[in-house]
């Protein structure tokens, strides 16, 4: 098994350019089903997550050309209406092709999906906003089965923006029958990016400040298009930069996408300056501690909560993080406080005081965040750290070891 090993104790320093964003390069990749004419996509990154992705649809009947990070998606044969379950278990974005299915083939059968320990995460919205689009749904031990003739446009009232549910129902009302509102949607930069690349493939949608509007079509058609790049990618570089008193240049982001982090690190005593579509993050000092709760796009990202608590594991006094989005996302504090964190977790709240010195240790990638926090630790702690089930890491971040090795880390890749 892979691991990666870490000699603490370098200040990065340098340049590195973002990758497309997983998050937005998922739900492209389902999109394509909506449709047999050929989508071209770019900036997709090489992840493990996409790899998964690819796999689900090609085995749903597309046919798959990857070259670089562009990959062309075209017909390969018939569209089956049943996902098998190695994939939908791996990762929890392979629930998505739910509803285009559903759209264009009148039913399918999905397995109950898998993904990340980062706490419940229940399908119940997707599934009560298909049933108001007019599908029937039969919940089995294992998976759903959904049908419907036709699908009808509806008023969907979304009790929280969930993600998943407003990507899930934005992609099956394309092809409804007549006009979807989806009250309280989700507002992420990767949902619009969805959207984006659903106009450019004929679907008619409309963004309003607290709801979309799609009005259906009887038929999706191709398209070409960039995904935007990864703002937790992105995210995840600051704060590396930060917990070690770097200075790194991240290349090629949307800076407003960043704003929500860049304003903790604002007030954590960062330099953060923002150019066209570069971020630059200076620190010599440990941070100034915060109190941050993490919430739904445009609010503190949940999944850059983790590596944020690792930075602040190194403030100077207490800060106080609340997780409001994932009810199980400290997993990883236990590992933390192995290498001489200070951190009371209460419910959803982890206090947590600054250490003047974090310590290597062996640890587990518990999921993709977590596993970018122990990594950030590893790279601020004295002495070396050794990471495992490196797959966690891989499946969002591409070669996590040759970017920070530019920056100046000492990092390697074992088995
Ligand atoms: C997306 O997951 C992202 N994944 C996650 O990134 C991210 O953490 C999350 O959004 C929040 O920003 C992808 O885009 C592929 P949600 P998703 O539906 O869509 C509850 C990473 O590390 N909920 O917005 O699954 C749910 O339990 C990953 O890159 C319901 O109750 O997130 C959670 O508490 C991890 N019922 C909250 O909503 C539902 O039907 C947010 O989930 C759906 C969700």
């Amino acid at each position: 098994m892979e691991h990666l090993s870490i000699k603490g104790g370098r200040r990065l320093t340098g340049s590195i350019n973002v990758e497309g964003a997983k998050n937005a390069a998922l739900p492209a990749c389902v999109a394509t089903l909506l449709t047999d004419e050929p989508v071209i996509l770019h900036r997709i990154p090489q992840l493990r997550d996409v790899s998964t992705i690819l796999a689900t649809i090609t085995s749903l009947g597309k046919r798959v050309t990857r070259e670089g990070d562009r990959v062309e998606i075209t017909h390969g044969g018939a569209l089956k209406a049943e996902a098998e379950a190695r994939y939908v278990k791996q990762m929890r974005a392979s629930f998505l092709v739910l509803g285009p299915l559903l759209a264009r083939l009148g039913h399918a059968v999905v397995p109950l999906p898998g993904g990340c320990t980062i706490g419940p995460r229940p399908i119940d919205l997707h599934l009560q906003g298909l049933k108001r689009l007019g599908a029937t749904i039969e919940e089995r031990v294992d998976s759903v089965a959904v049908s419907a003739e036709q699908l009808r446009g509806a008023r969907i009232d979304l009790p929280y923006p969930s993600v998943g549910a407003t990507e899930q129902l934005v992609m099956a009302a394309t092809l409804a029958k007549g006009e979807t509102w989806i009250e309280n949607p989700a507002k992420e930069p990767e949902v619009a990016d969805l959207i984006d690349l659903l106009r450019k493939m004929g679907a008619q949608i409309e963004v309003a400040p607290t709801a979309i509007r799609v009005v259906g079509t009887e038929s999706i058609h191709g398209a070409e298009h960039t995904v935007i790049p990864d703002r937790l990618e992105a995210g995840t570089y600051l704060l590396a930069a930060a917990i070690t008193g770097g200075e790194v240049e991240v290349r090629g982001v949307v800076p407003k996408h960043l704003r929500p982090l860049l304003a903790v690190l604002k007030e954590a005593g960062m330099m953060c300056f923002e150019g066209n579509d570069t971020i630059v993050l200076a620190n010599t000092e440990r941070p100034h501690p915060v109190q941050v709760s993490t919430a739904p796009h445009p609010g503190f990202p949940t999944d850059l909560q983790p590596p944020l608590v690792a930075m602040l594991s190194l403030a100077r006094g207490k800060s106080v993080i609340e997780e409001m989005v994932f009810e199980r996302r400290f997993g990883y504090t236990p590992s933390l406080k192995r290498m001489g964190a200070h951190i009371v977790l209460t419910d959803r709240t982890a206090t947590i005081t600054g250490v003047s010195t974090l310590w290597g240790a062996e640890v587990d990638a518990p999921d993709i965040r977590a596993g970018a926090a122990l990594v950030l630790a590893g790279l601020a702690a004295q002495g070396f750290t050794r990471i495992s089930q490196l797959e966690q890491i891989d499946r969002g971040y591409a070669k996590i070891e040759v970017k920070l090795s530019l920056l100046g880390a000492q990092i390697e890749r074992e088995r």
